[in-house]
């Protein structure tokens, strides 16, 4: 072995002990989604502000998976988008997508380690429901396969509903990804009911063998209950955390361009 193949196998060895230490393994993991930074380029259709570079400050503060929706419409993430991640980021990427022939090329060819099918269609604002595993189920048995064949992990993302639940591990899912809108957008005695749909399914998820991930519509307030599941193994957060960061930067945006602004 030469000298320099030690001193990565070294540091691989090391960022694995850091990745895997005794504080991770008793903490939720958050997958930081950044789509909206991808959202706010489109906008002007230019370079700022850049997803990729958004993801690499989100594992600086901590996130431990990047996740990115690579929508049919490109309305966000750009294929460019998910390239440059899959070779710069040093957690895990979560390519989120439709199970269409594009998209499966496209996964085969980048190979992210974590592939989310989730269902799409043009006309919503975001991901609006879970997958029907049972509509769908030959559809994406085949792509399931062709993924794994790729030595790609599946996860896929479905309502808190015992059927799904079942139907993912017929299609032989390595994950779900429970999908916890629904209980973002109640309140009161109902967001309580969607609370305990979600834990009857993962501890389903997770009595199959299956890992278990939950997301959408998770914010400052609401997030809490959710990661107290301990069948939950992962989070994936995006909008609040991109809104926030708006916030949150904007006095030192601000100041730094009046600070450019002042005349000598
Ligand atoms: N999980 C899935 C499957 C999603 O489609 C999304 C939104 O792209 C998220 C999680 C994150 O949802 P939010 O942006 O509301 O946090």
């Amino acid at each position: 072995m030469t000298g320099f193949a030690r001193d990565i196998r070294r540091f691989c060895v090391m960022e694995a002990l850091f990745v895997d230490d005794g504080f991770n393994r008793f903490m939720t993991r958050l997958g930081v989604n950044v789509d909206h930074v991808a959202t706010l380029r489109e906008a002007r259709r230019g370079a700022e502000p850049d997803p990729v570079a958004a993801a690499i400050l989100a594992e600086l503060a901590g996130a431990d998976g990047i996740v990115v929706h690579l929508r049919e419409d490109r309305r966000h993430i750009q294929d460019r988008d998910v390239r440059i991640l899959r070779e710069t980021i040093r957690t895990a990427l979560d390519l989120e997508m439709a199970a269409t022939e594009e998209m499966v090329r496209i996964a085969l060819d980048i190979k992210p380690p974590l592939v989310t099918l989730v269902p799409e269609s043009r006309q919503e604002l975001t991901t609006e429901g879970g997958l029907n595993l049972i509509a769908s189920r030959e559809k994406l048995e085949k792509v399931i396969h062709h993924l794994h064949e790729a030595g790609i992990t599946v996860s896929l993302f479905i309502d808190p509903d015992p059927i799904q639940i079942k139907g993912a591990h017929k299609v032989s899912a390595d994950r779900v990804e429970i999908h916890t809108g629904p209980y973002a957008n109640s309140r009161g005695n109902a967001q309580k009911t969607e609370l305990h749909q979600i834990m009857e399914a993962a501890k389903l998820a997770s009595k199959l063998g299956m890992g278990v991930s939950a997301g959408h519509g998770l914010d400052y307030v609401n997030v809490a209950a959710v990661a107290r599941i301990p069948e939950i193994e992962e989070l994936n957060i995006g909008h609040s955390i991109i809104s926030r960061a708006v916030l949150v930067g904007m006095e030192a945006a601000v100041s730094k361009i009046k600070s450019l602004m002042q005349r000598s």
